[in-house]
């Protein structure tokens, strides 16, 4: 079914939504995005998203396009017009086409798209079992807070980790885990959840944040640092946080089996308190 998506201000029968190929965006990599999860036709942590992506726009001195409430709306409309149930939302924004050159234009005609994906989240095959992960050196660039489209390591993890049998890649820098392809990666060693600390190492997720949250006050103790791979292959659980994942556990990380090789308790425990807060903080 063709999707209506929007771009720069207007509402497109998919195969009819064009952007120019002096899009920075495109020639630069000079953009920045977000992705927010449907359910039931509501939008999951649509204020982290927006106050991440004007975050995103201010470190690289991009103008936004649209405030809060316009951005909601662009939300809201697009869940309307693709009738979307369950899945999610891909809103990017660039720079704007400008005659090729590595300096910012000085008037710059920012560009924005939306498009939605459905599928099912909830539900997922991927949850119930438990994921596999190989780790692969951070060959990234130092400032991993910013949200840009440059993905094409995070695209080579993901091949490297498919071509191995397994289904994500983490990341590893001075023997420190820093986190997945395209989630936040955390370990729970005697009923403690470790998680990287927040920097310029790794994107500051808004689901690690909830999650993080709804931890603290269903009493559980989380540690923020950085923690080895070694230290992870000896995990009692491991699972990843993202907007399209929730929280997803690892079951094995390189050849080392995490909790038996089966999706532990406390990783299903805080799928369904992410799940059931969230649903109920939609908007
Ligand atoms: N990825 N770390 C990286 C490198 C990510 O790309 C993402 C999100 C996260 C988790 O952030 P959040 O909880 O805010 O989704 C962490 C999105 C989902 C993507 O690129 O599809």
């Amino acid at each position: 079914m063709s999707r209506i998506v929007h771009v720069n201000g207007a509402w497109l029968p998919e195969a009819e939504a064009t952007i120019s190929v002096f899009d920075r965006g495109f020639l630069m990599a000079d953009g920045v995005y977000e992705v927010t999860t449907v359910i039931d036709g509501r939008l999951i942590d649509f204020d982290g998203h927006a106050a991440r992506l004007d975050r995103s726009l201010g470190e690289l001195e991009m103008p936004a396009p649209v405030g809060r409430d316009a951005l909601l709306k662009l939300h809201r409309e697009i869940v309307q017009r693709n009738a979307l149930g369950e899945g999610m939302i891909y809103l990017q924004i660039t720079r704007g086409a400008a005659d090729r050159d590595f300096t910012y234009p000085e008037t710059p005609q920012p560009s924005i798209v939306m498009f939605t994906q459905e599928k099912a989240l909830v539900d997922s095959p991927a949850a119930t079992r438990g994921i596999r992960v190989i780790s692969i050196p951070d060959l990234r660039w130092a400032r991993r807070d910013i949200k840009t489209v440059q993905l094409l390591y995070p695209s080579m993890g993901k091949m490297m980790a498919v071509r191995a049998g397994a289904e994500d890649a983490w990341m590893v820098e001075d023997g420190l885990v820093t986190e997945g392809t395209s989630n936040n990666a955390h370990i729970i060693k005697d009923g403690r959840i470790i998680t990287r600390d927040l920097s310029n190492d790794i994107l500051h997720g808004i689901t690690r944040a909830a999650v993080l949250r709804y931890a603290r006050e269903a009493g559980m103790e989380v540690e923020e640092r950085a923690f080895t791979l070694e230290e992870a292959k000896a995990a009692d659980e491991a699972f990843v946080t993202s907007a399209s994942t929730f929280v997803t556990p690892v079951v094995a990380i390189d050849d080392a089996r995490i909790g038996g090789g089966q999706p532990g308790p406390h990783a299903r425990r805080l799928r369904e308190l992410y799940l059931e807060q969230s649903l109920r903080a939609a908007i």
